[in-house]
């Protein structure tokens, strides 16, 4: 690339000082025209005899966000970002870095290599790296500690969280108040350097006090980490990178830097969480619609229902400062909801995430009634009443009567059937599913569910409004469960079978637990209670009686009034107060009397066979929901299952997991059970034929994702 061709670097000089601007929009990221342009104009500068000092900033939003995702695997081996930085560190003359906004990742790198740093106090800086299960690959690792100290350093590296410019004062030569005096402040910071003598502070010249990183402070480290960091593979690449810092020369740590930067990027771990990357984004782009579909405009909301469900919806609007009204048949039942949502935004001021301010800000958006002409105005209903297709309906009908043309009629239902509730309204384009998951103020996912009539500009509406409420939302079909509970009905079912067949809920617990989900199927059942499972059951009677052995542990526990934590019994025992789990012999004896009565064999389990047999037949499940179309593409389910339920993103939730073990070893195992576990093998590990095709056709789910 010639140097007029590059218009993402833009250099001008004012009072001799090379004004260097990356311009590349939106996020200012590192693309190869960026690098390259840098390289040229740092050298420009260096030989022009008019320019004593070159500063690199830019107008942009952001100062950079980093590495161009865009490149990945392809261009950044072209004058890679390592190349550049050493240009700009090794400049003869002195190079400041003006950081103008936000620098993350490669773009903090920038900074780091310069050989002074100027920015404003609230500006943020970070390295993210660890969030894709990679390092700082262009010396970060090397230069923050060098920098920040080692405590600093470690924080900011291994958590990838951004840090605020005033609390790196070691890193920033200078610090101004007001952002808009940013480039003034810098040049006249920069002419009194010039004054000075022109002073080149190469930050690779410098060394970490090792007194400062003695052997325990990384033991604490470590030990304060594990349990965050459980099962992810860079983490302790970080430490290590930072270790190097301190034990060795720059030169040899940045080595070390790249080998372990090479070892994660060769990780499993590392490949599942840039799948995840990927695939959030993915999930947003849904072919269904194109760019001409319009979208309607959301400015009010009604929610019905303000109990659990409904008073974390609501939460999320008011976050995003728009306005909710919501409806509940008694006063009673309004007022408690009320009173929790501001319960919860207290506890978050208490724990100052919140100012007393914003929390009366919040609140002030919340109105509630008891009056459906209420809604009149509303541009969007959701509707998040009890668990009953005839209370659904007649809420959608009462909605019909009240609300404007073109509303948007939602239900938060987890089970029903979309299609049947939108017939109780004569306007089924405008109905469609937004699944929230409980706490819904705080888990990430949204499956917003398309009915059979839900029209385009109604799904491209909800999908954008997701983002504005900050949720990862993914597009489905109807069907029972719709994609997560569908999937998640098989992990239940099986564990408990598991039971039956001889293991103890402790034991599979701690393996599911080990294995990397938050925690084991027991400990969720009795956190969620019981009764829950135990009435979807109650529902499905008809389709389950083939089995006599379904969750029969779980009914028989919530008849015997074990429903959980909520009354200190369920699956285990629990102390007053108290959440921790404490194994009971009578759940283990009520496992082996039903064993008994249905002429199961308890044998001993391995803790491989629960692995398998809890996780192969969600993916099992996931193939069939691919198969009938009710998910477009096997990275939405990953989506759904990281964000929904916890499913450790260092194994890229569960089609990701199966092409990492082998779509071959899921079918085999599949195969091997139907024909082991007799009836019960024979009902539920048929494989899914779309698994079938692929072992056939030598390919794997990711394949599917391209098409
Ligand atoms: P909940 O029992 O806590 O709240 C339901 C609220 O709806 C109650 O406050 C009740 O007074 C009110 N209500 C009932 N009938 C009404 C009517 N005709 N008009 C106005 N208000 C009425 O139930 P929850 O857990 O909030 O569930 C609500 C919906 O969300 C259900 O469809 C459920 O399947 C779904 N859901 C629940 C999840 C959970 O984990 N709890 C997760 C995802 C979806």
């Amino acid at each position: 690339m010639t140097q007029t061709d590059n218009t993402a670097v833009e250099m001008s000089v004012l009072s001799e000082v090379a004004l260097i601007k990356i311009q590349n929009p939106p996020v200012n990221a590192l693309s190869k025209a960026v690098r390259i342009g840098l390289i040229e104009k740092v050298k420009s500068a260096l030989s022009d005899d008019s320019v004593k000092a070159i500063a690199i900033s830019s107008e942009q939003a952001l100062f950079s966000g980093g590495a161009d995702i865009s490149e990945f695997g392809g261009d950044a081996h072209e004058s890679p970002l390592p190349e550049v930085l050493d240009v700009i560190e090794q400049a003869t003359k002195p190079v400041f870095a003006v950081v103008s906004g936000p620098a993350f990742g490669g773009g903090l790198e920038v900074a780091l290599a310069c050989h002074y740093r100027i920015s404003f106090a609230d500006n943020k800086v970070g390295l993210p790296e660890v969030n894709l299960g990679i390092l700082p690959g262009a010396g970060g690792t090397q230069r923050l500690p060098r920098l920040a100290g080692v405590a600093k350093s470690l924080d900011m590296i291994v958590t990838g969280k951004p840090t605020k410019v005033s609390t790196l004062p070691s890193v920033f030569d200078l610090i101004v108040e007001n952002p808009a005096q940013l480039l003034e402040e810098s040049m006249a910071f920069i002419q009194t350097k010039l004054v000075e003598g022109g002073e080149i502070r190469r930050t690779c010249d410098l060394t970490v006090d090792a007194a400062q990183a003695p052997a325990e402070l990384f033991a604490q480290y470590r030990q304060g980490i594990a349990k965050n960091a459980r099962g992810f593979y860079s983490p302790e690449r970080c430490i290590q990178a930072v270790e190097a810092a301190v034990s060795l020369p720059f030169a040899d740590g940045l080595k070390k830097e790249v080998e372990l930067f090479i070892e994660c990027m060769n990780s499993s771990e590392s490949a599942a969480q840039r799948h995840i990357f990927f695939a959030e984004r993915a999930a947003g782009h849904v072919s269904d619609f194109d760019k001409a579909t319009p979208i309607r405009e959301i400015k009010k909301v009604g929610i019905v229902g303000a109990g659990t469900m409904g008073g974390g919806i609501a939460m999320n609007f008011a976050n995003a400062g728009i306005p909710v009204t919501m409806l509940e048949v008694k006063q009673e039942a309004l007022d408690k909801g009320l009173a929790l949502i501001r319960r919860n935004y207290e506890n978050s001021a208490k724990k100052g995430k919140l100012t007393a301010e914003q929390v009366e800000q919040r609140m002030q958006l919340l109105t509630g009634s008891t009056d459906y002409n209420d809604f009149a105005d509303v541009d969007l209903v959701i509707e998040a009443v009890f668990e009953k297709m005839s209370v659904k309906q007649e809420v959608f009908g009462q909605l019909d009567k009240v609300c404007k043309d073109g509303a948007i009629l939602a239900t938060n239902t987890s089970t029903l059937d979309i299609d049947e509730i939108a017939k109780s309204t004569s306007r089924p384009q405008d109905v469609i599913g937004m699944h929230f998951f409980s706490p819904a103020n705080v888990m990430k996912l949204l499956e917003v569910v398309k009915a059979e009539h839900t029209s385009p500009d109604v799904i491209k509406t909800v999908m954008k409004l997701a983002k504005t409420i900050r949720k990862v939302s993914v597009l489905v079909g109807v069907c029972f469960g719709f994609v997560g509970n569908r999937m998640i009905e098989t992990y239940s079912r099986e564990s408990n079978r598991l039971l039956l067949e001889g293991a103890t809920p402790e034991q599979i617990d701690r393996v599911i637990y080990d294995w990397g989900m938050p925690m084991g199927p027991f400990t969720m059942g009795d956190m969620a209670g019981l009764d829950i499972g135990y009435f979807v059951r109650e529902s499905r009677r008809e389709f389950i009686k083939h089995d006599p052995s379904y969750c029969v542990v779980g009914d028989r526990l919530v008849e015997k009034g074990r429903v959980g934590l909520k009354c200190g019994r369920g699956a285990y025992l629990y102390e007053k107060g108290q959440r921790k789990p404490i194994p009971d012999p009578e759940v283990v004896q009520i496992a082996k009397e039903e064993a008994e009565r249905l002429g199961i064999q308890q044998r001993e389990i391995t803790d491989q066979e629960i692995i398998e047999r809890c996780i192969y037949p969600l993916i099992n499940e996931g193939a069939n929901i691919l198969q009938e179309g009710i998910a477009a593409k096997p990275s939405d389910i990953d989506v759904i299952y990281v964000y929904g339920y916890g499913f450790p993103v260092y194994r890229g939730g569960p089609m990701q997991y199966a092409d990492q073990v082998g779509v071959k070893a899921v079918y085999d195992a599949m195969c091997r059970y139907q024909n082991d576990l007799g009836e019960h093998g024979k009902s539920w590990f048929e494989p899914s034929p779309l698994l079938k095709q692929l072992v056939d056709d030598g390919k794997q789910f990711s394949d599917l994702n391209k098409g």
